[in-house]
């Protein structure tokens, strides 16, 4: 340990979840086996039931809930998220499955130290349903983006994208299963890139100081 309090080259770091945690565990799973640069020092929940608040504790994962019908506001909400993350000496934030837009009352004390996961390639289809949404458009490729969170629902600088094929007999659950699975891969990967600064933010863009110039991983068809 140093004197920062965390081990060299770890950054301390703070999962948010709403539900299932798959995203939350994938990410958990690759700083336990060393391919993530980052001491987990919380999973947080808004909602005190939220299944992925087992799965952190199996993986041995401090948790907490912040239960938002606790707060008369959504600042009231994002101020105490802070304070907590803050006490608990978070650096970075990784929202997996979050279903609360935060507010610059949170962004202001993160500002760009906050990555989101999205099951669409943004900027197509934000929001919420996003696999629903790209059937319902048509779309022959579809995918799922990590990208910085700023004060937009789904608009923040993206780091990373990859590919899903929409099968003609796909439904909204075949699809949303075969994009998350890419969503596991995807996202340990980008934010590793960021954790270890091997990516920069220029104006909406974000370069990477190694980029391969072509497809980061599968393109699963
Ligand atoms: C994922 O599809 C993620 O992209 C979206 O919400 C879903 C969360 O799933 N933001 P899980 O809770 O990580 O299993």
């Amino acid at each position: 340990m140093g004197m920062s309090g965390h081990t060299a080259g770890q950054v301390p770091i703070a999962i948010l979840i709403s539900g299932r945690g798959s995203n939350m565990v994938s990410l958990v799973v690759a700083a336990q086996e060393g391919r993530l640069s980052a001491d987990i020092r919380v999973v947080v929940s808004n909602r005190p039931d939220a299944p992925g608040l087992a799965r952190a504790a199996e993986l041995s994962v401090p948790t907490a809930v912040l239960d938002h019908r606790e707060f008369s506001t959504r600042e009231a909400f994002d101020a105490a998220l802070a304070d907590e993350l803050e006490r608990r000496g978070v650096r970075f934030v990784a929202l997996a499955g979050f279903m609360r837009v935060l507010t610059p009352v949170f962004l202001r004390r993160f500002a760009g130290r906050v990555l989101n996961i999205h099951p669409a390639l943004l900027p197509s289809f934000p929001g919420m349903h996003a696999q629903r949404q790209a059937l319902e458009y048509g779309v022959r490729v579809t995918g799922c983006t990590v990208h910085f969170v700023d004060e937009g629902v789904d608009t923040g600088p993206i780091v990373a994208q990859a590919t899903v094929r929409v099968r003609d007999d796909d439904t909204e659950e075949t699809l949303a299963a075969r994009i998350l699975a890419v969503e596991h891969w995807l996202y340990p990967v980008a934010l590793e890139a960021v954790l270890t600064g091997q990516v920069s933010i220029v104006g909406r863009r974000v370069h990477w100081a190694d980029d391969p110039g072509e497809p980061l991983g599968p393109v699963v068809v």
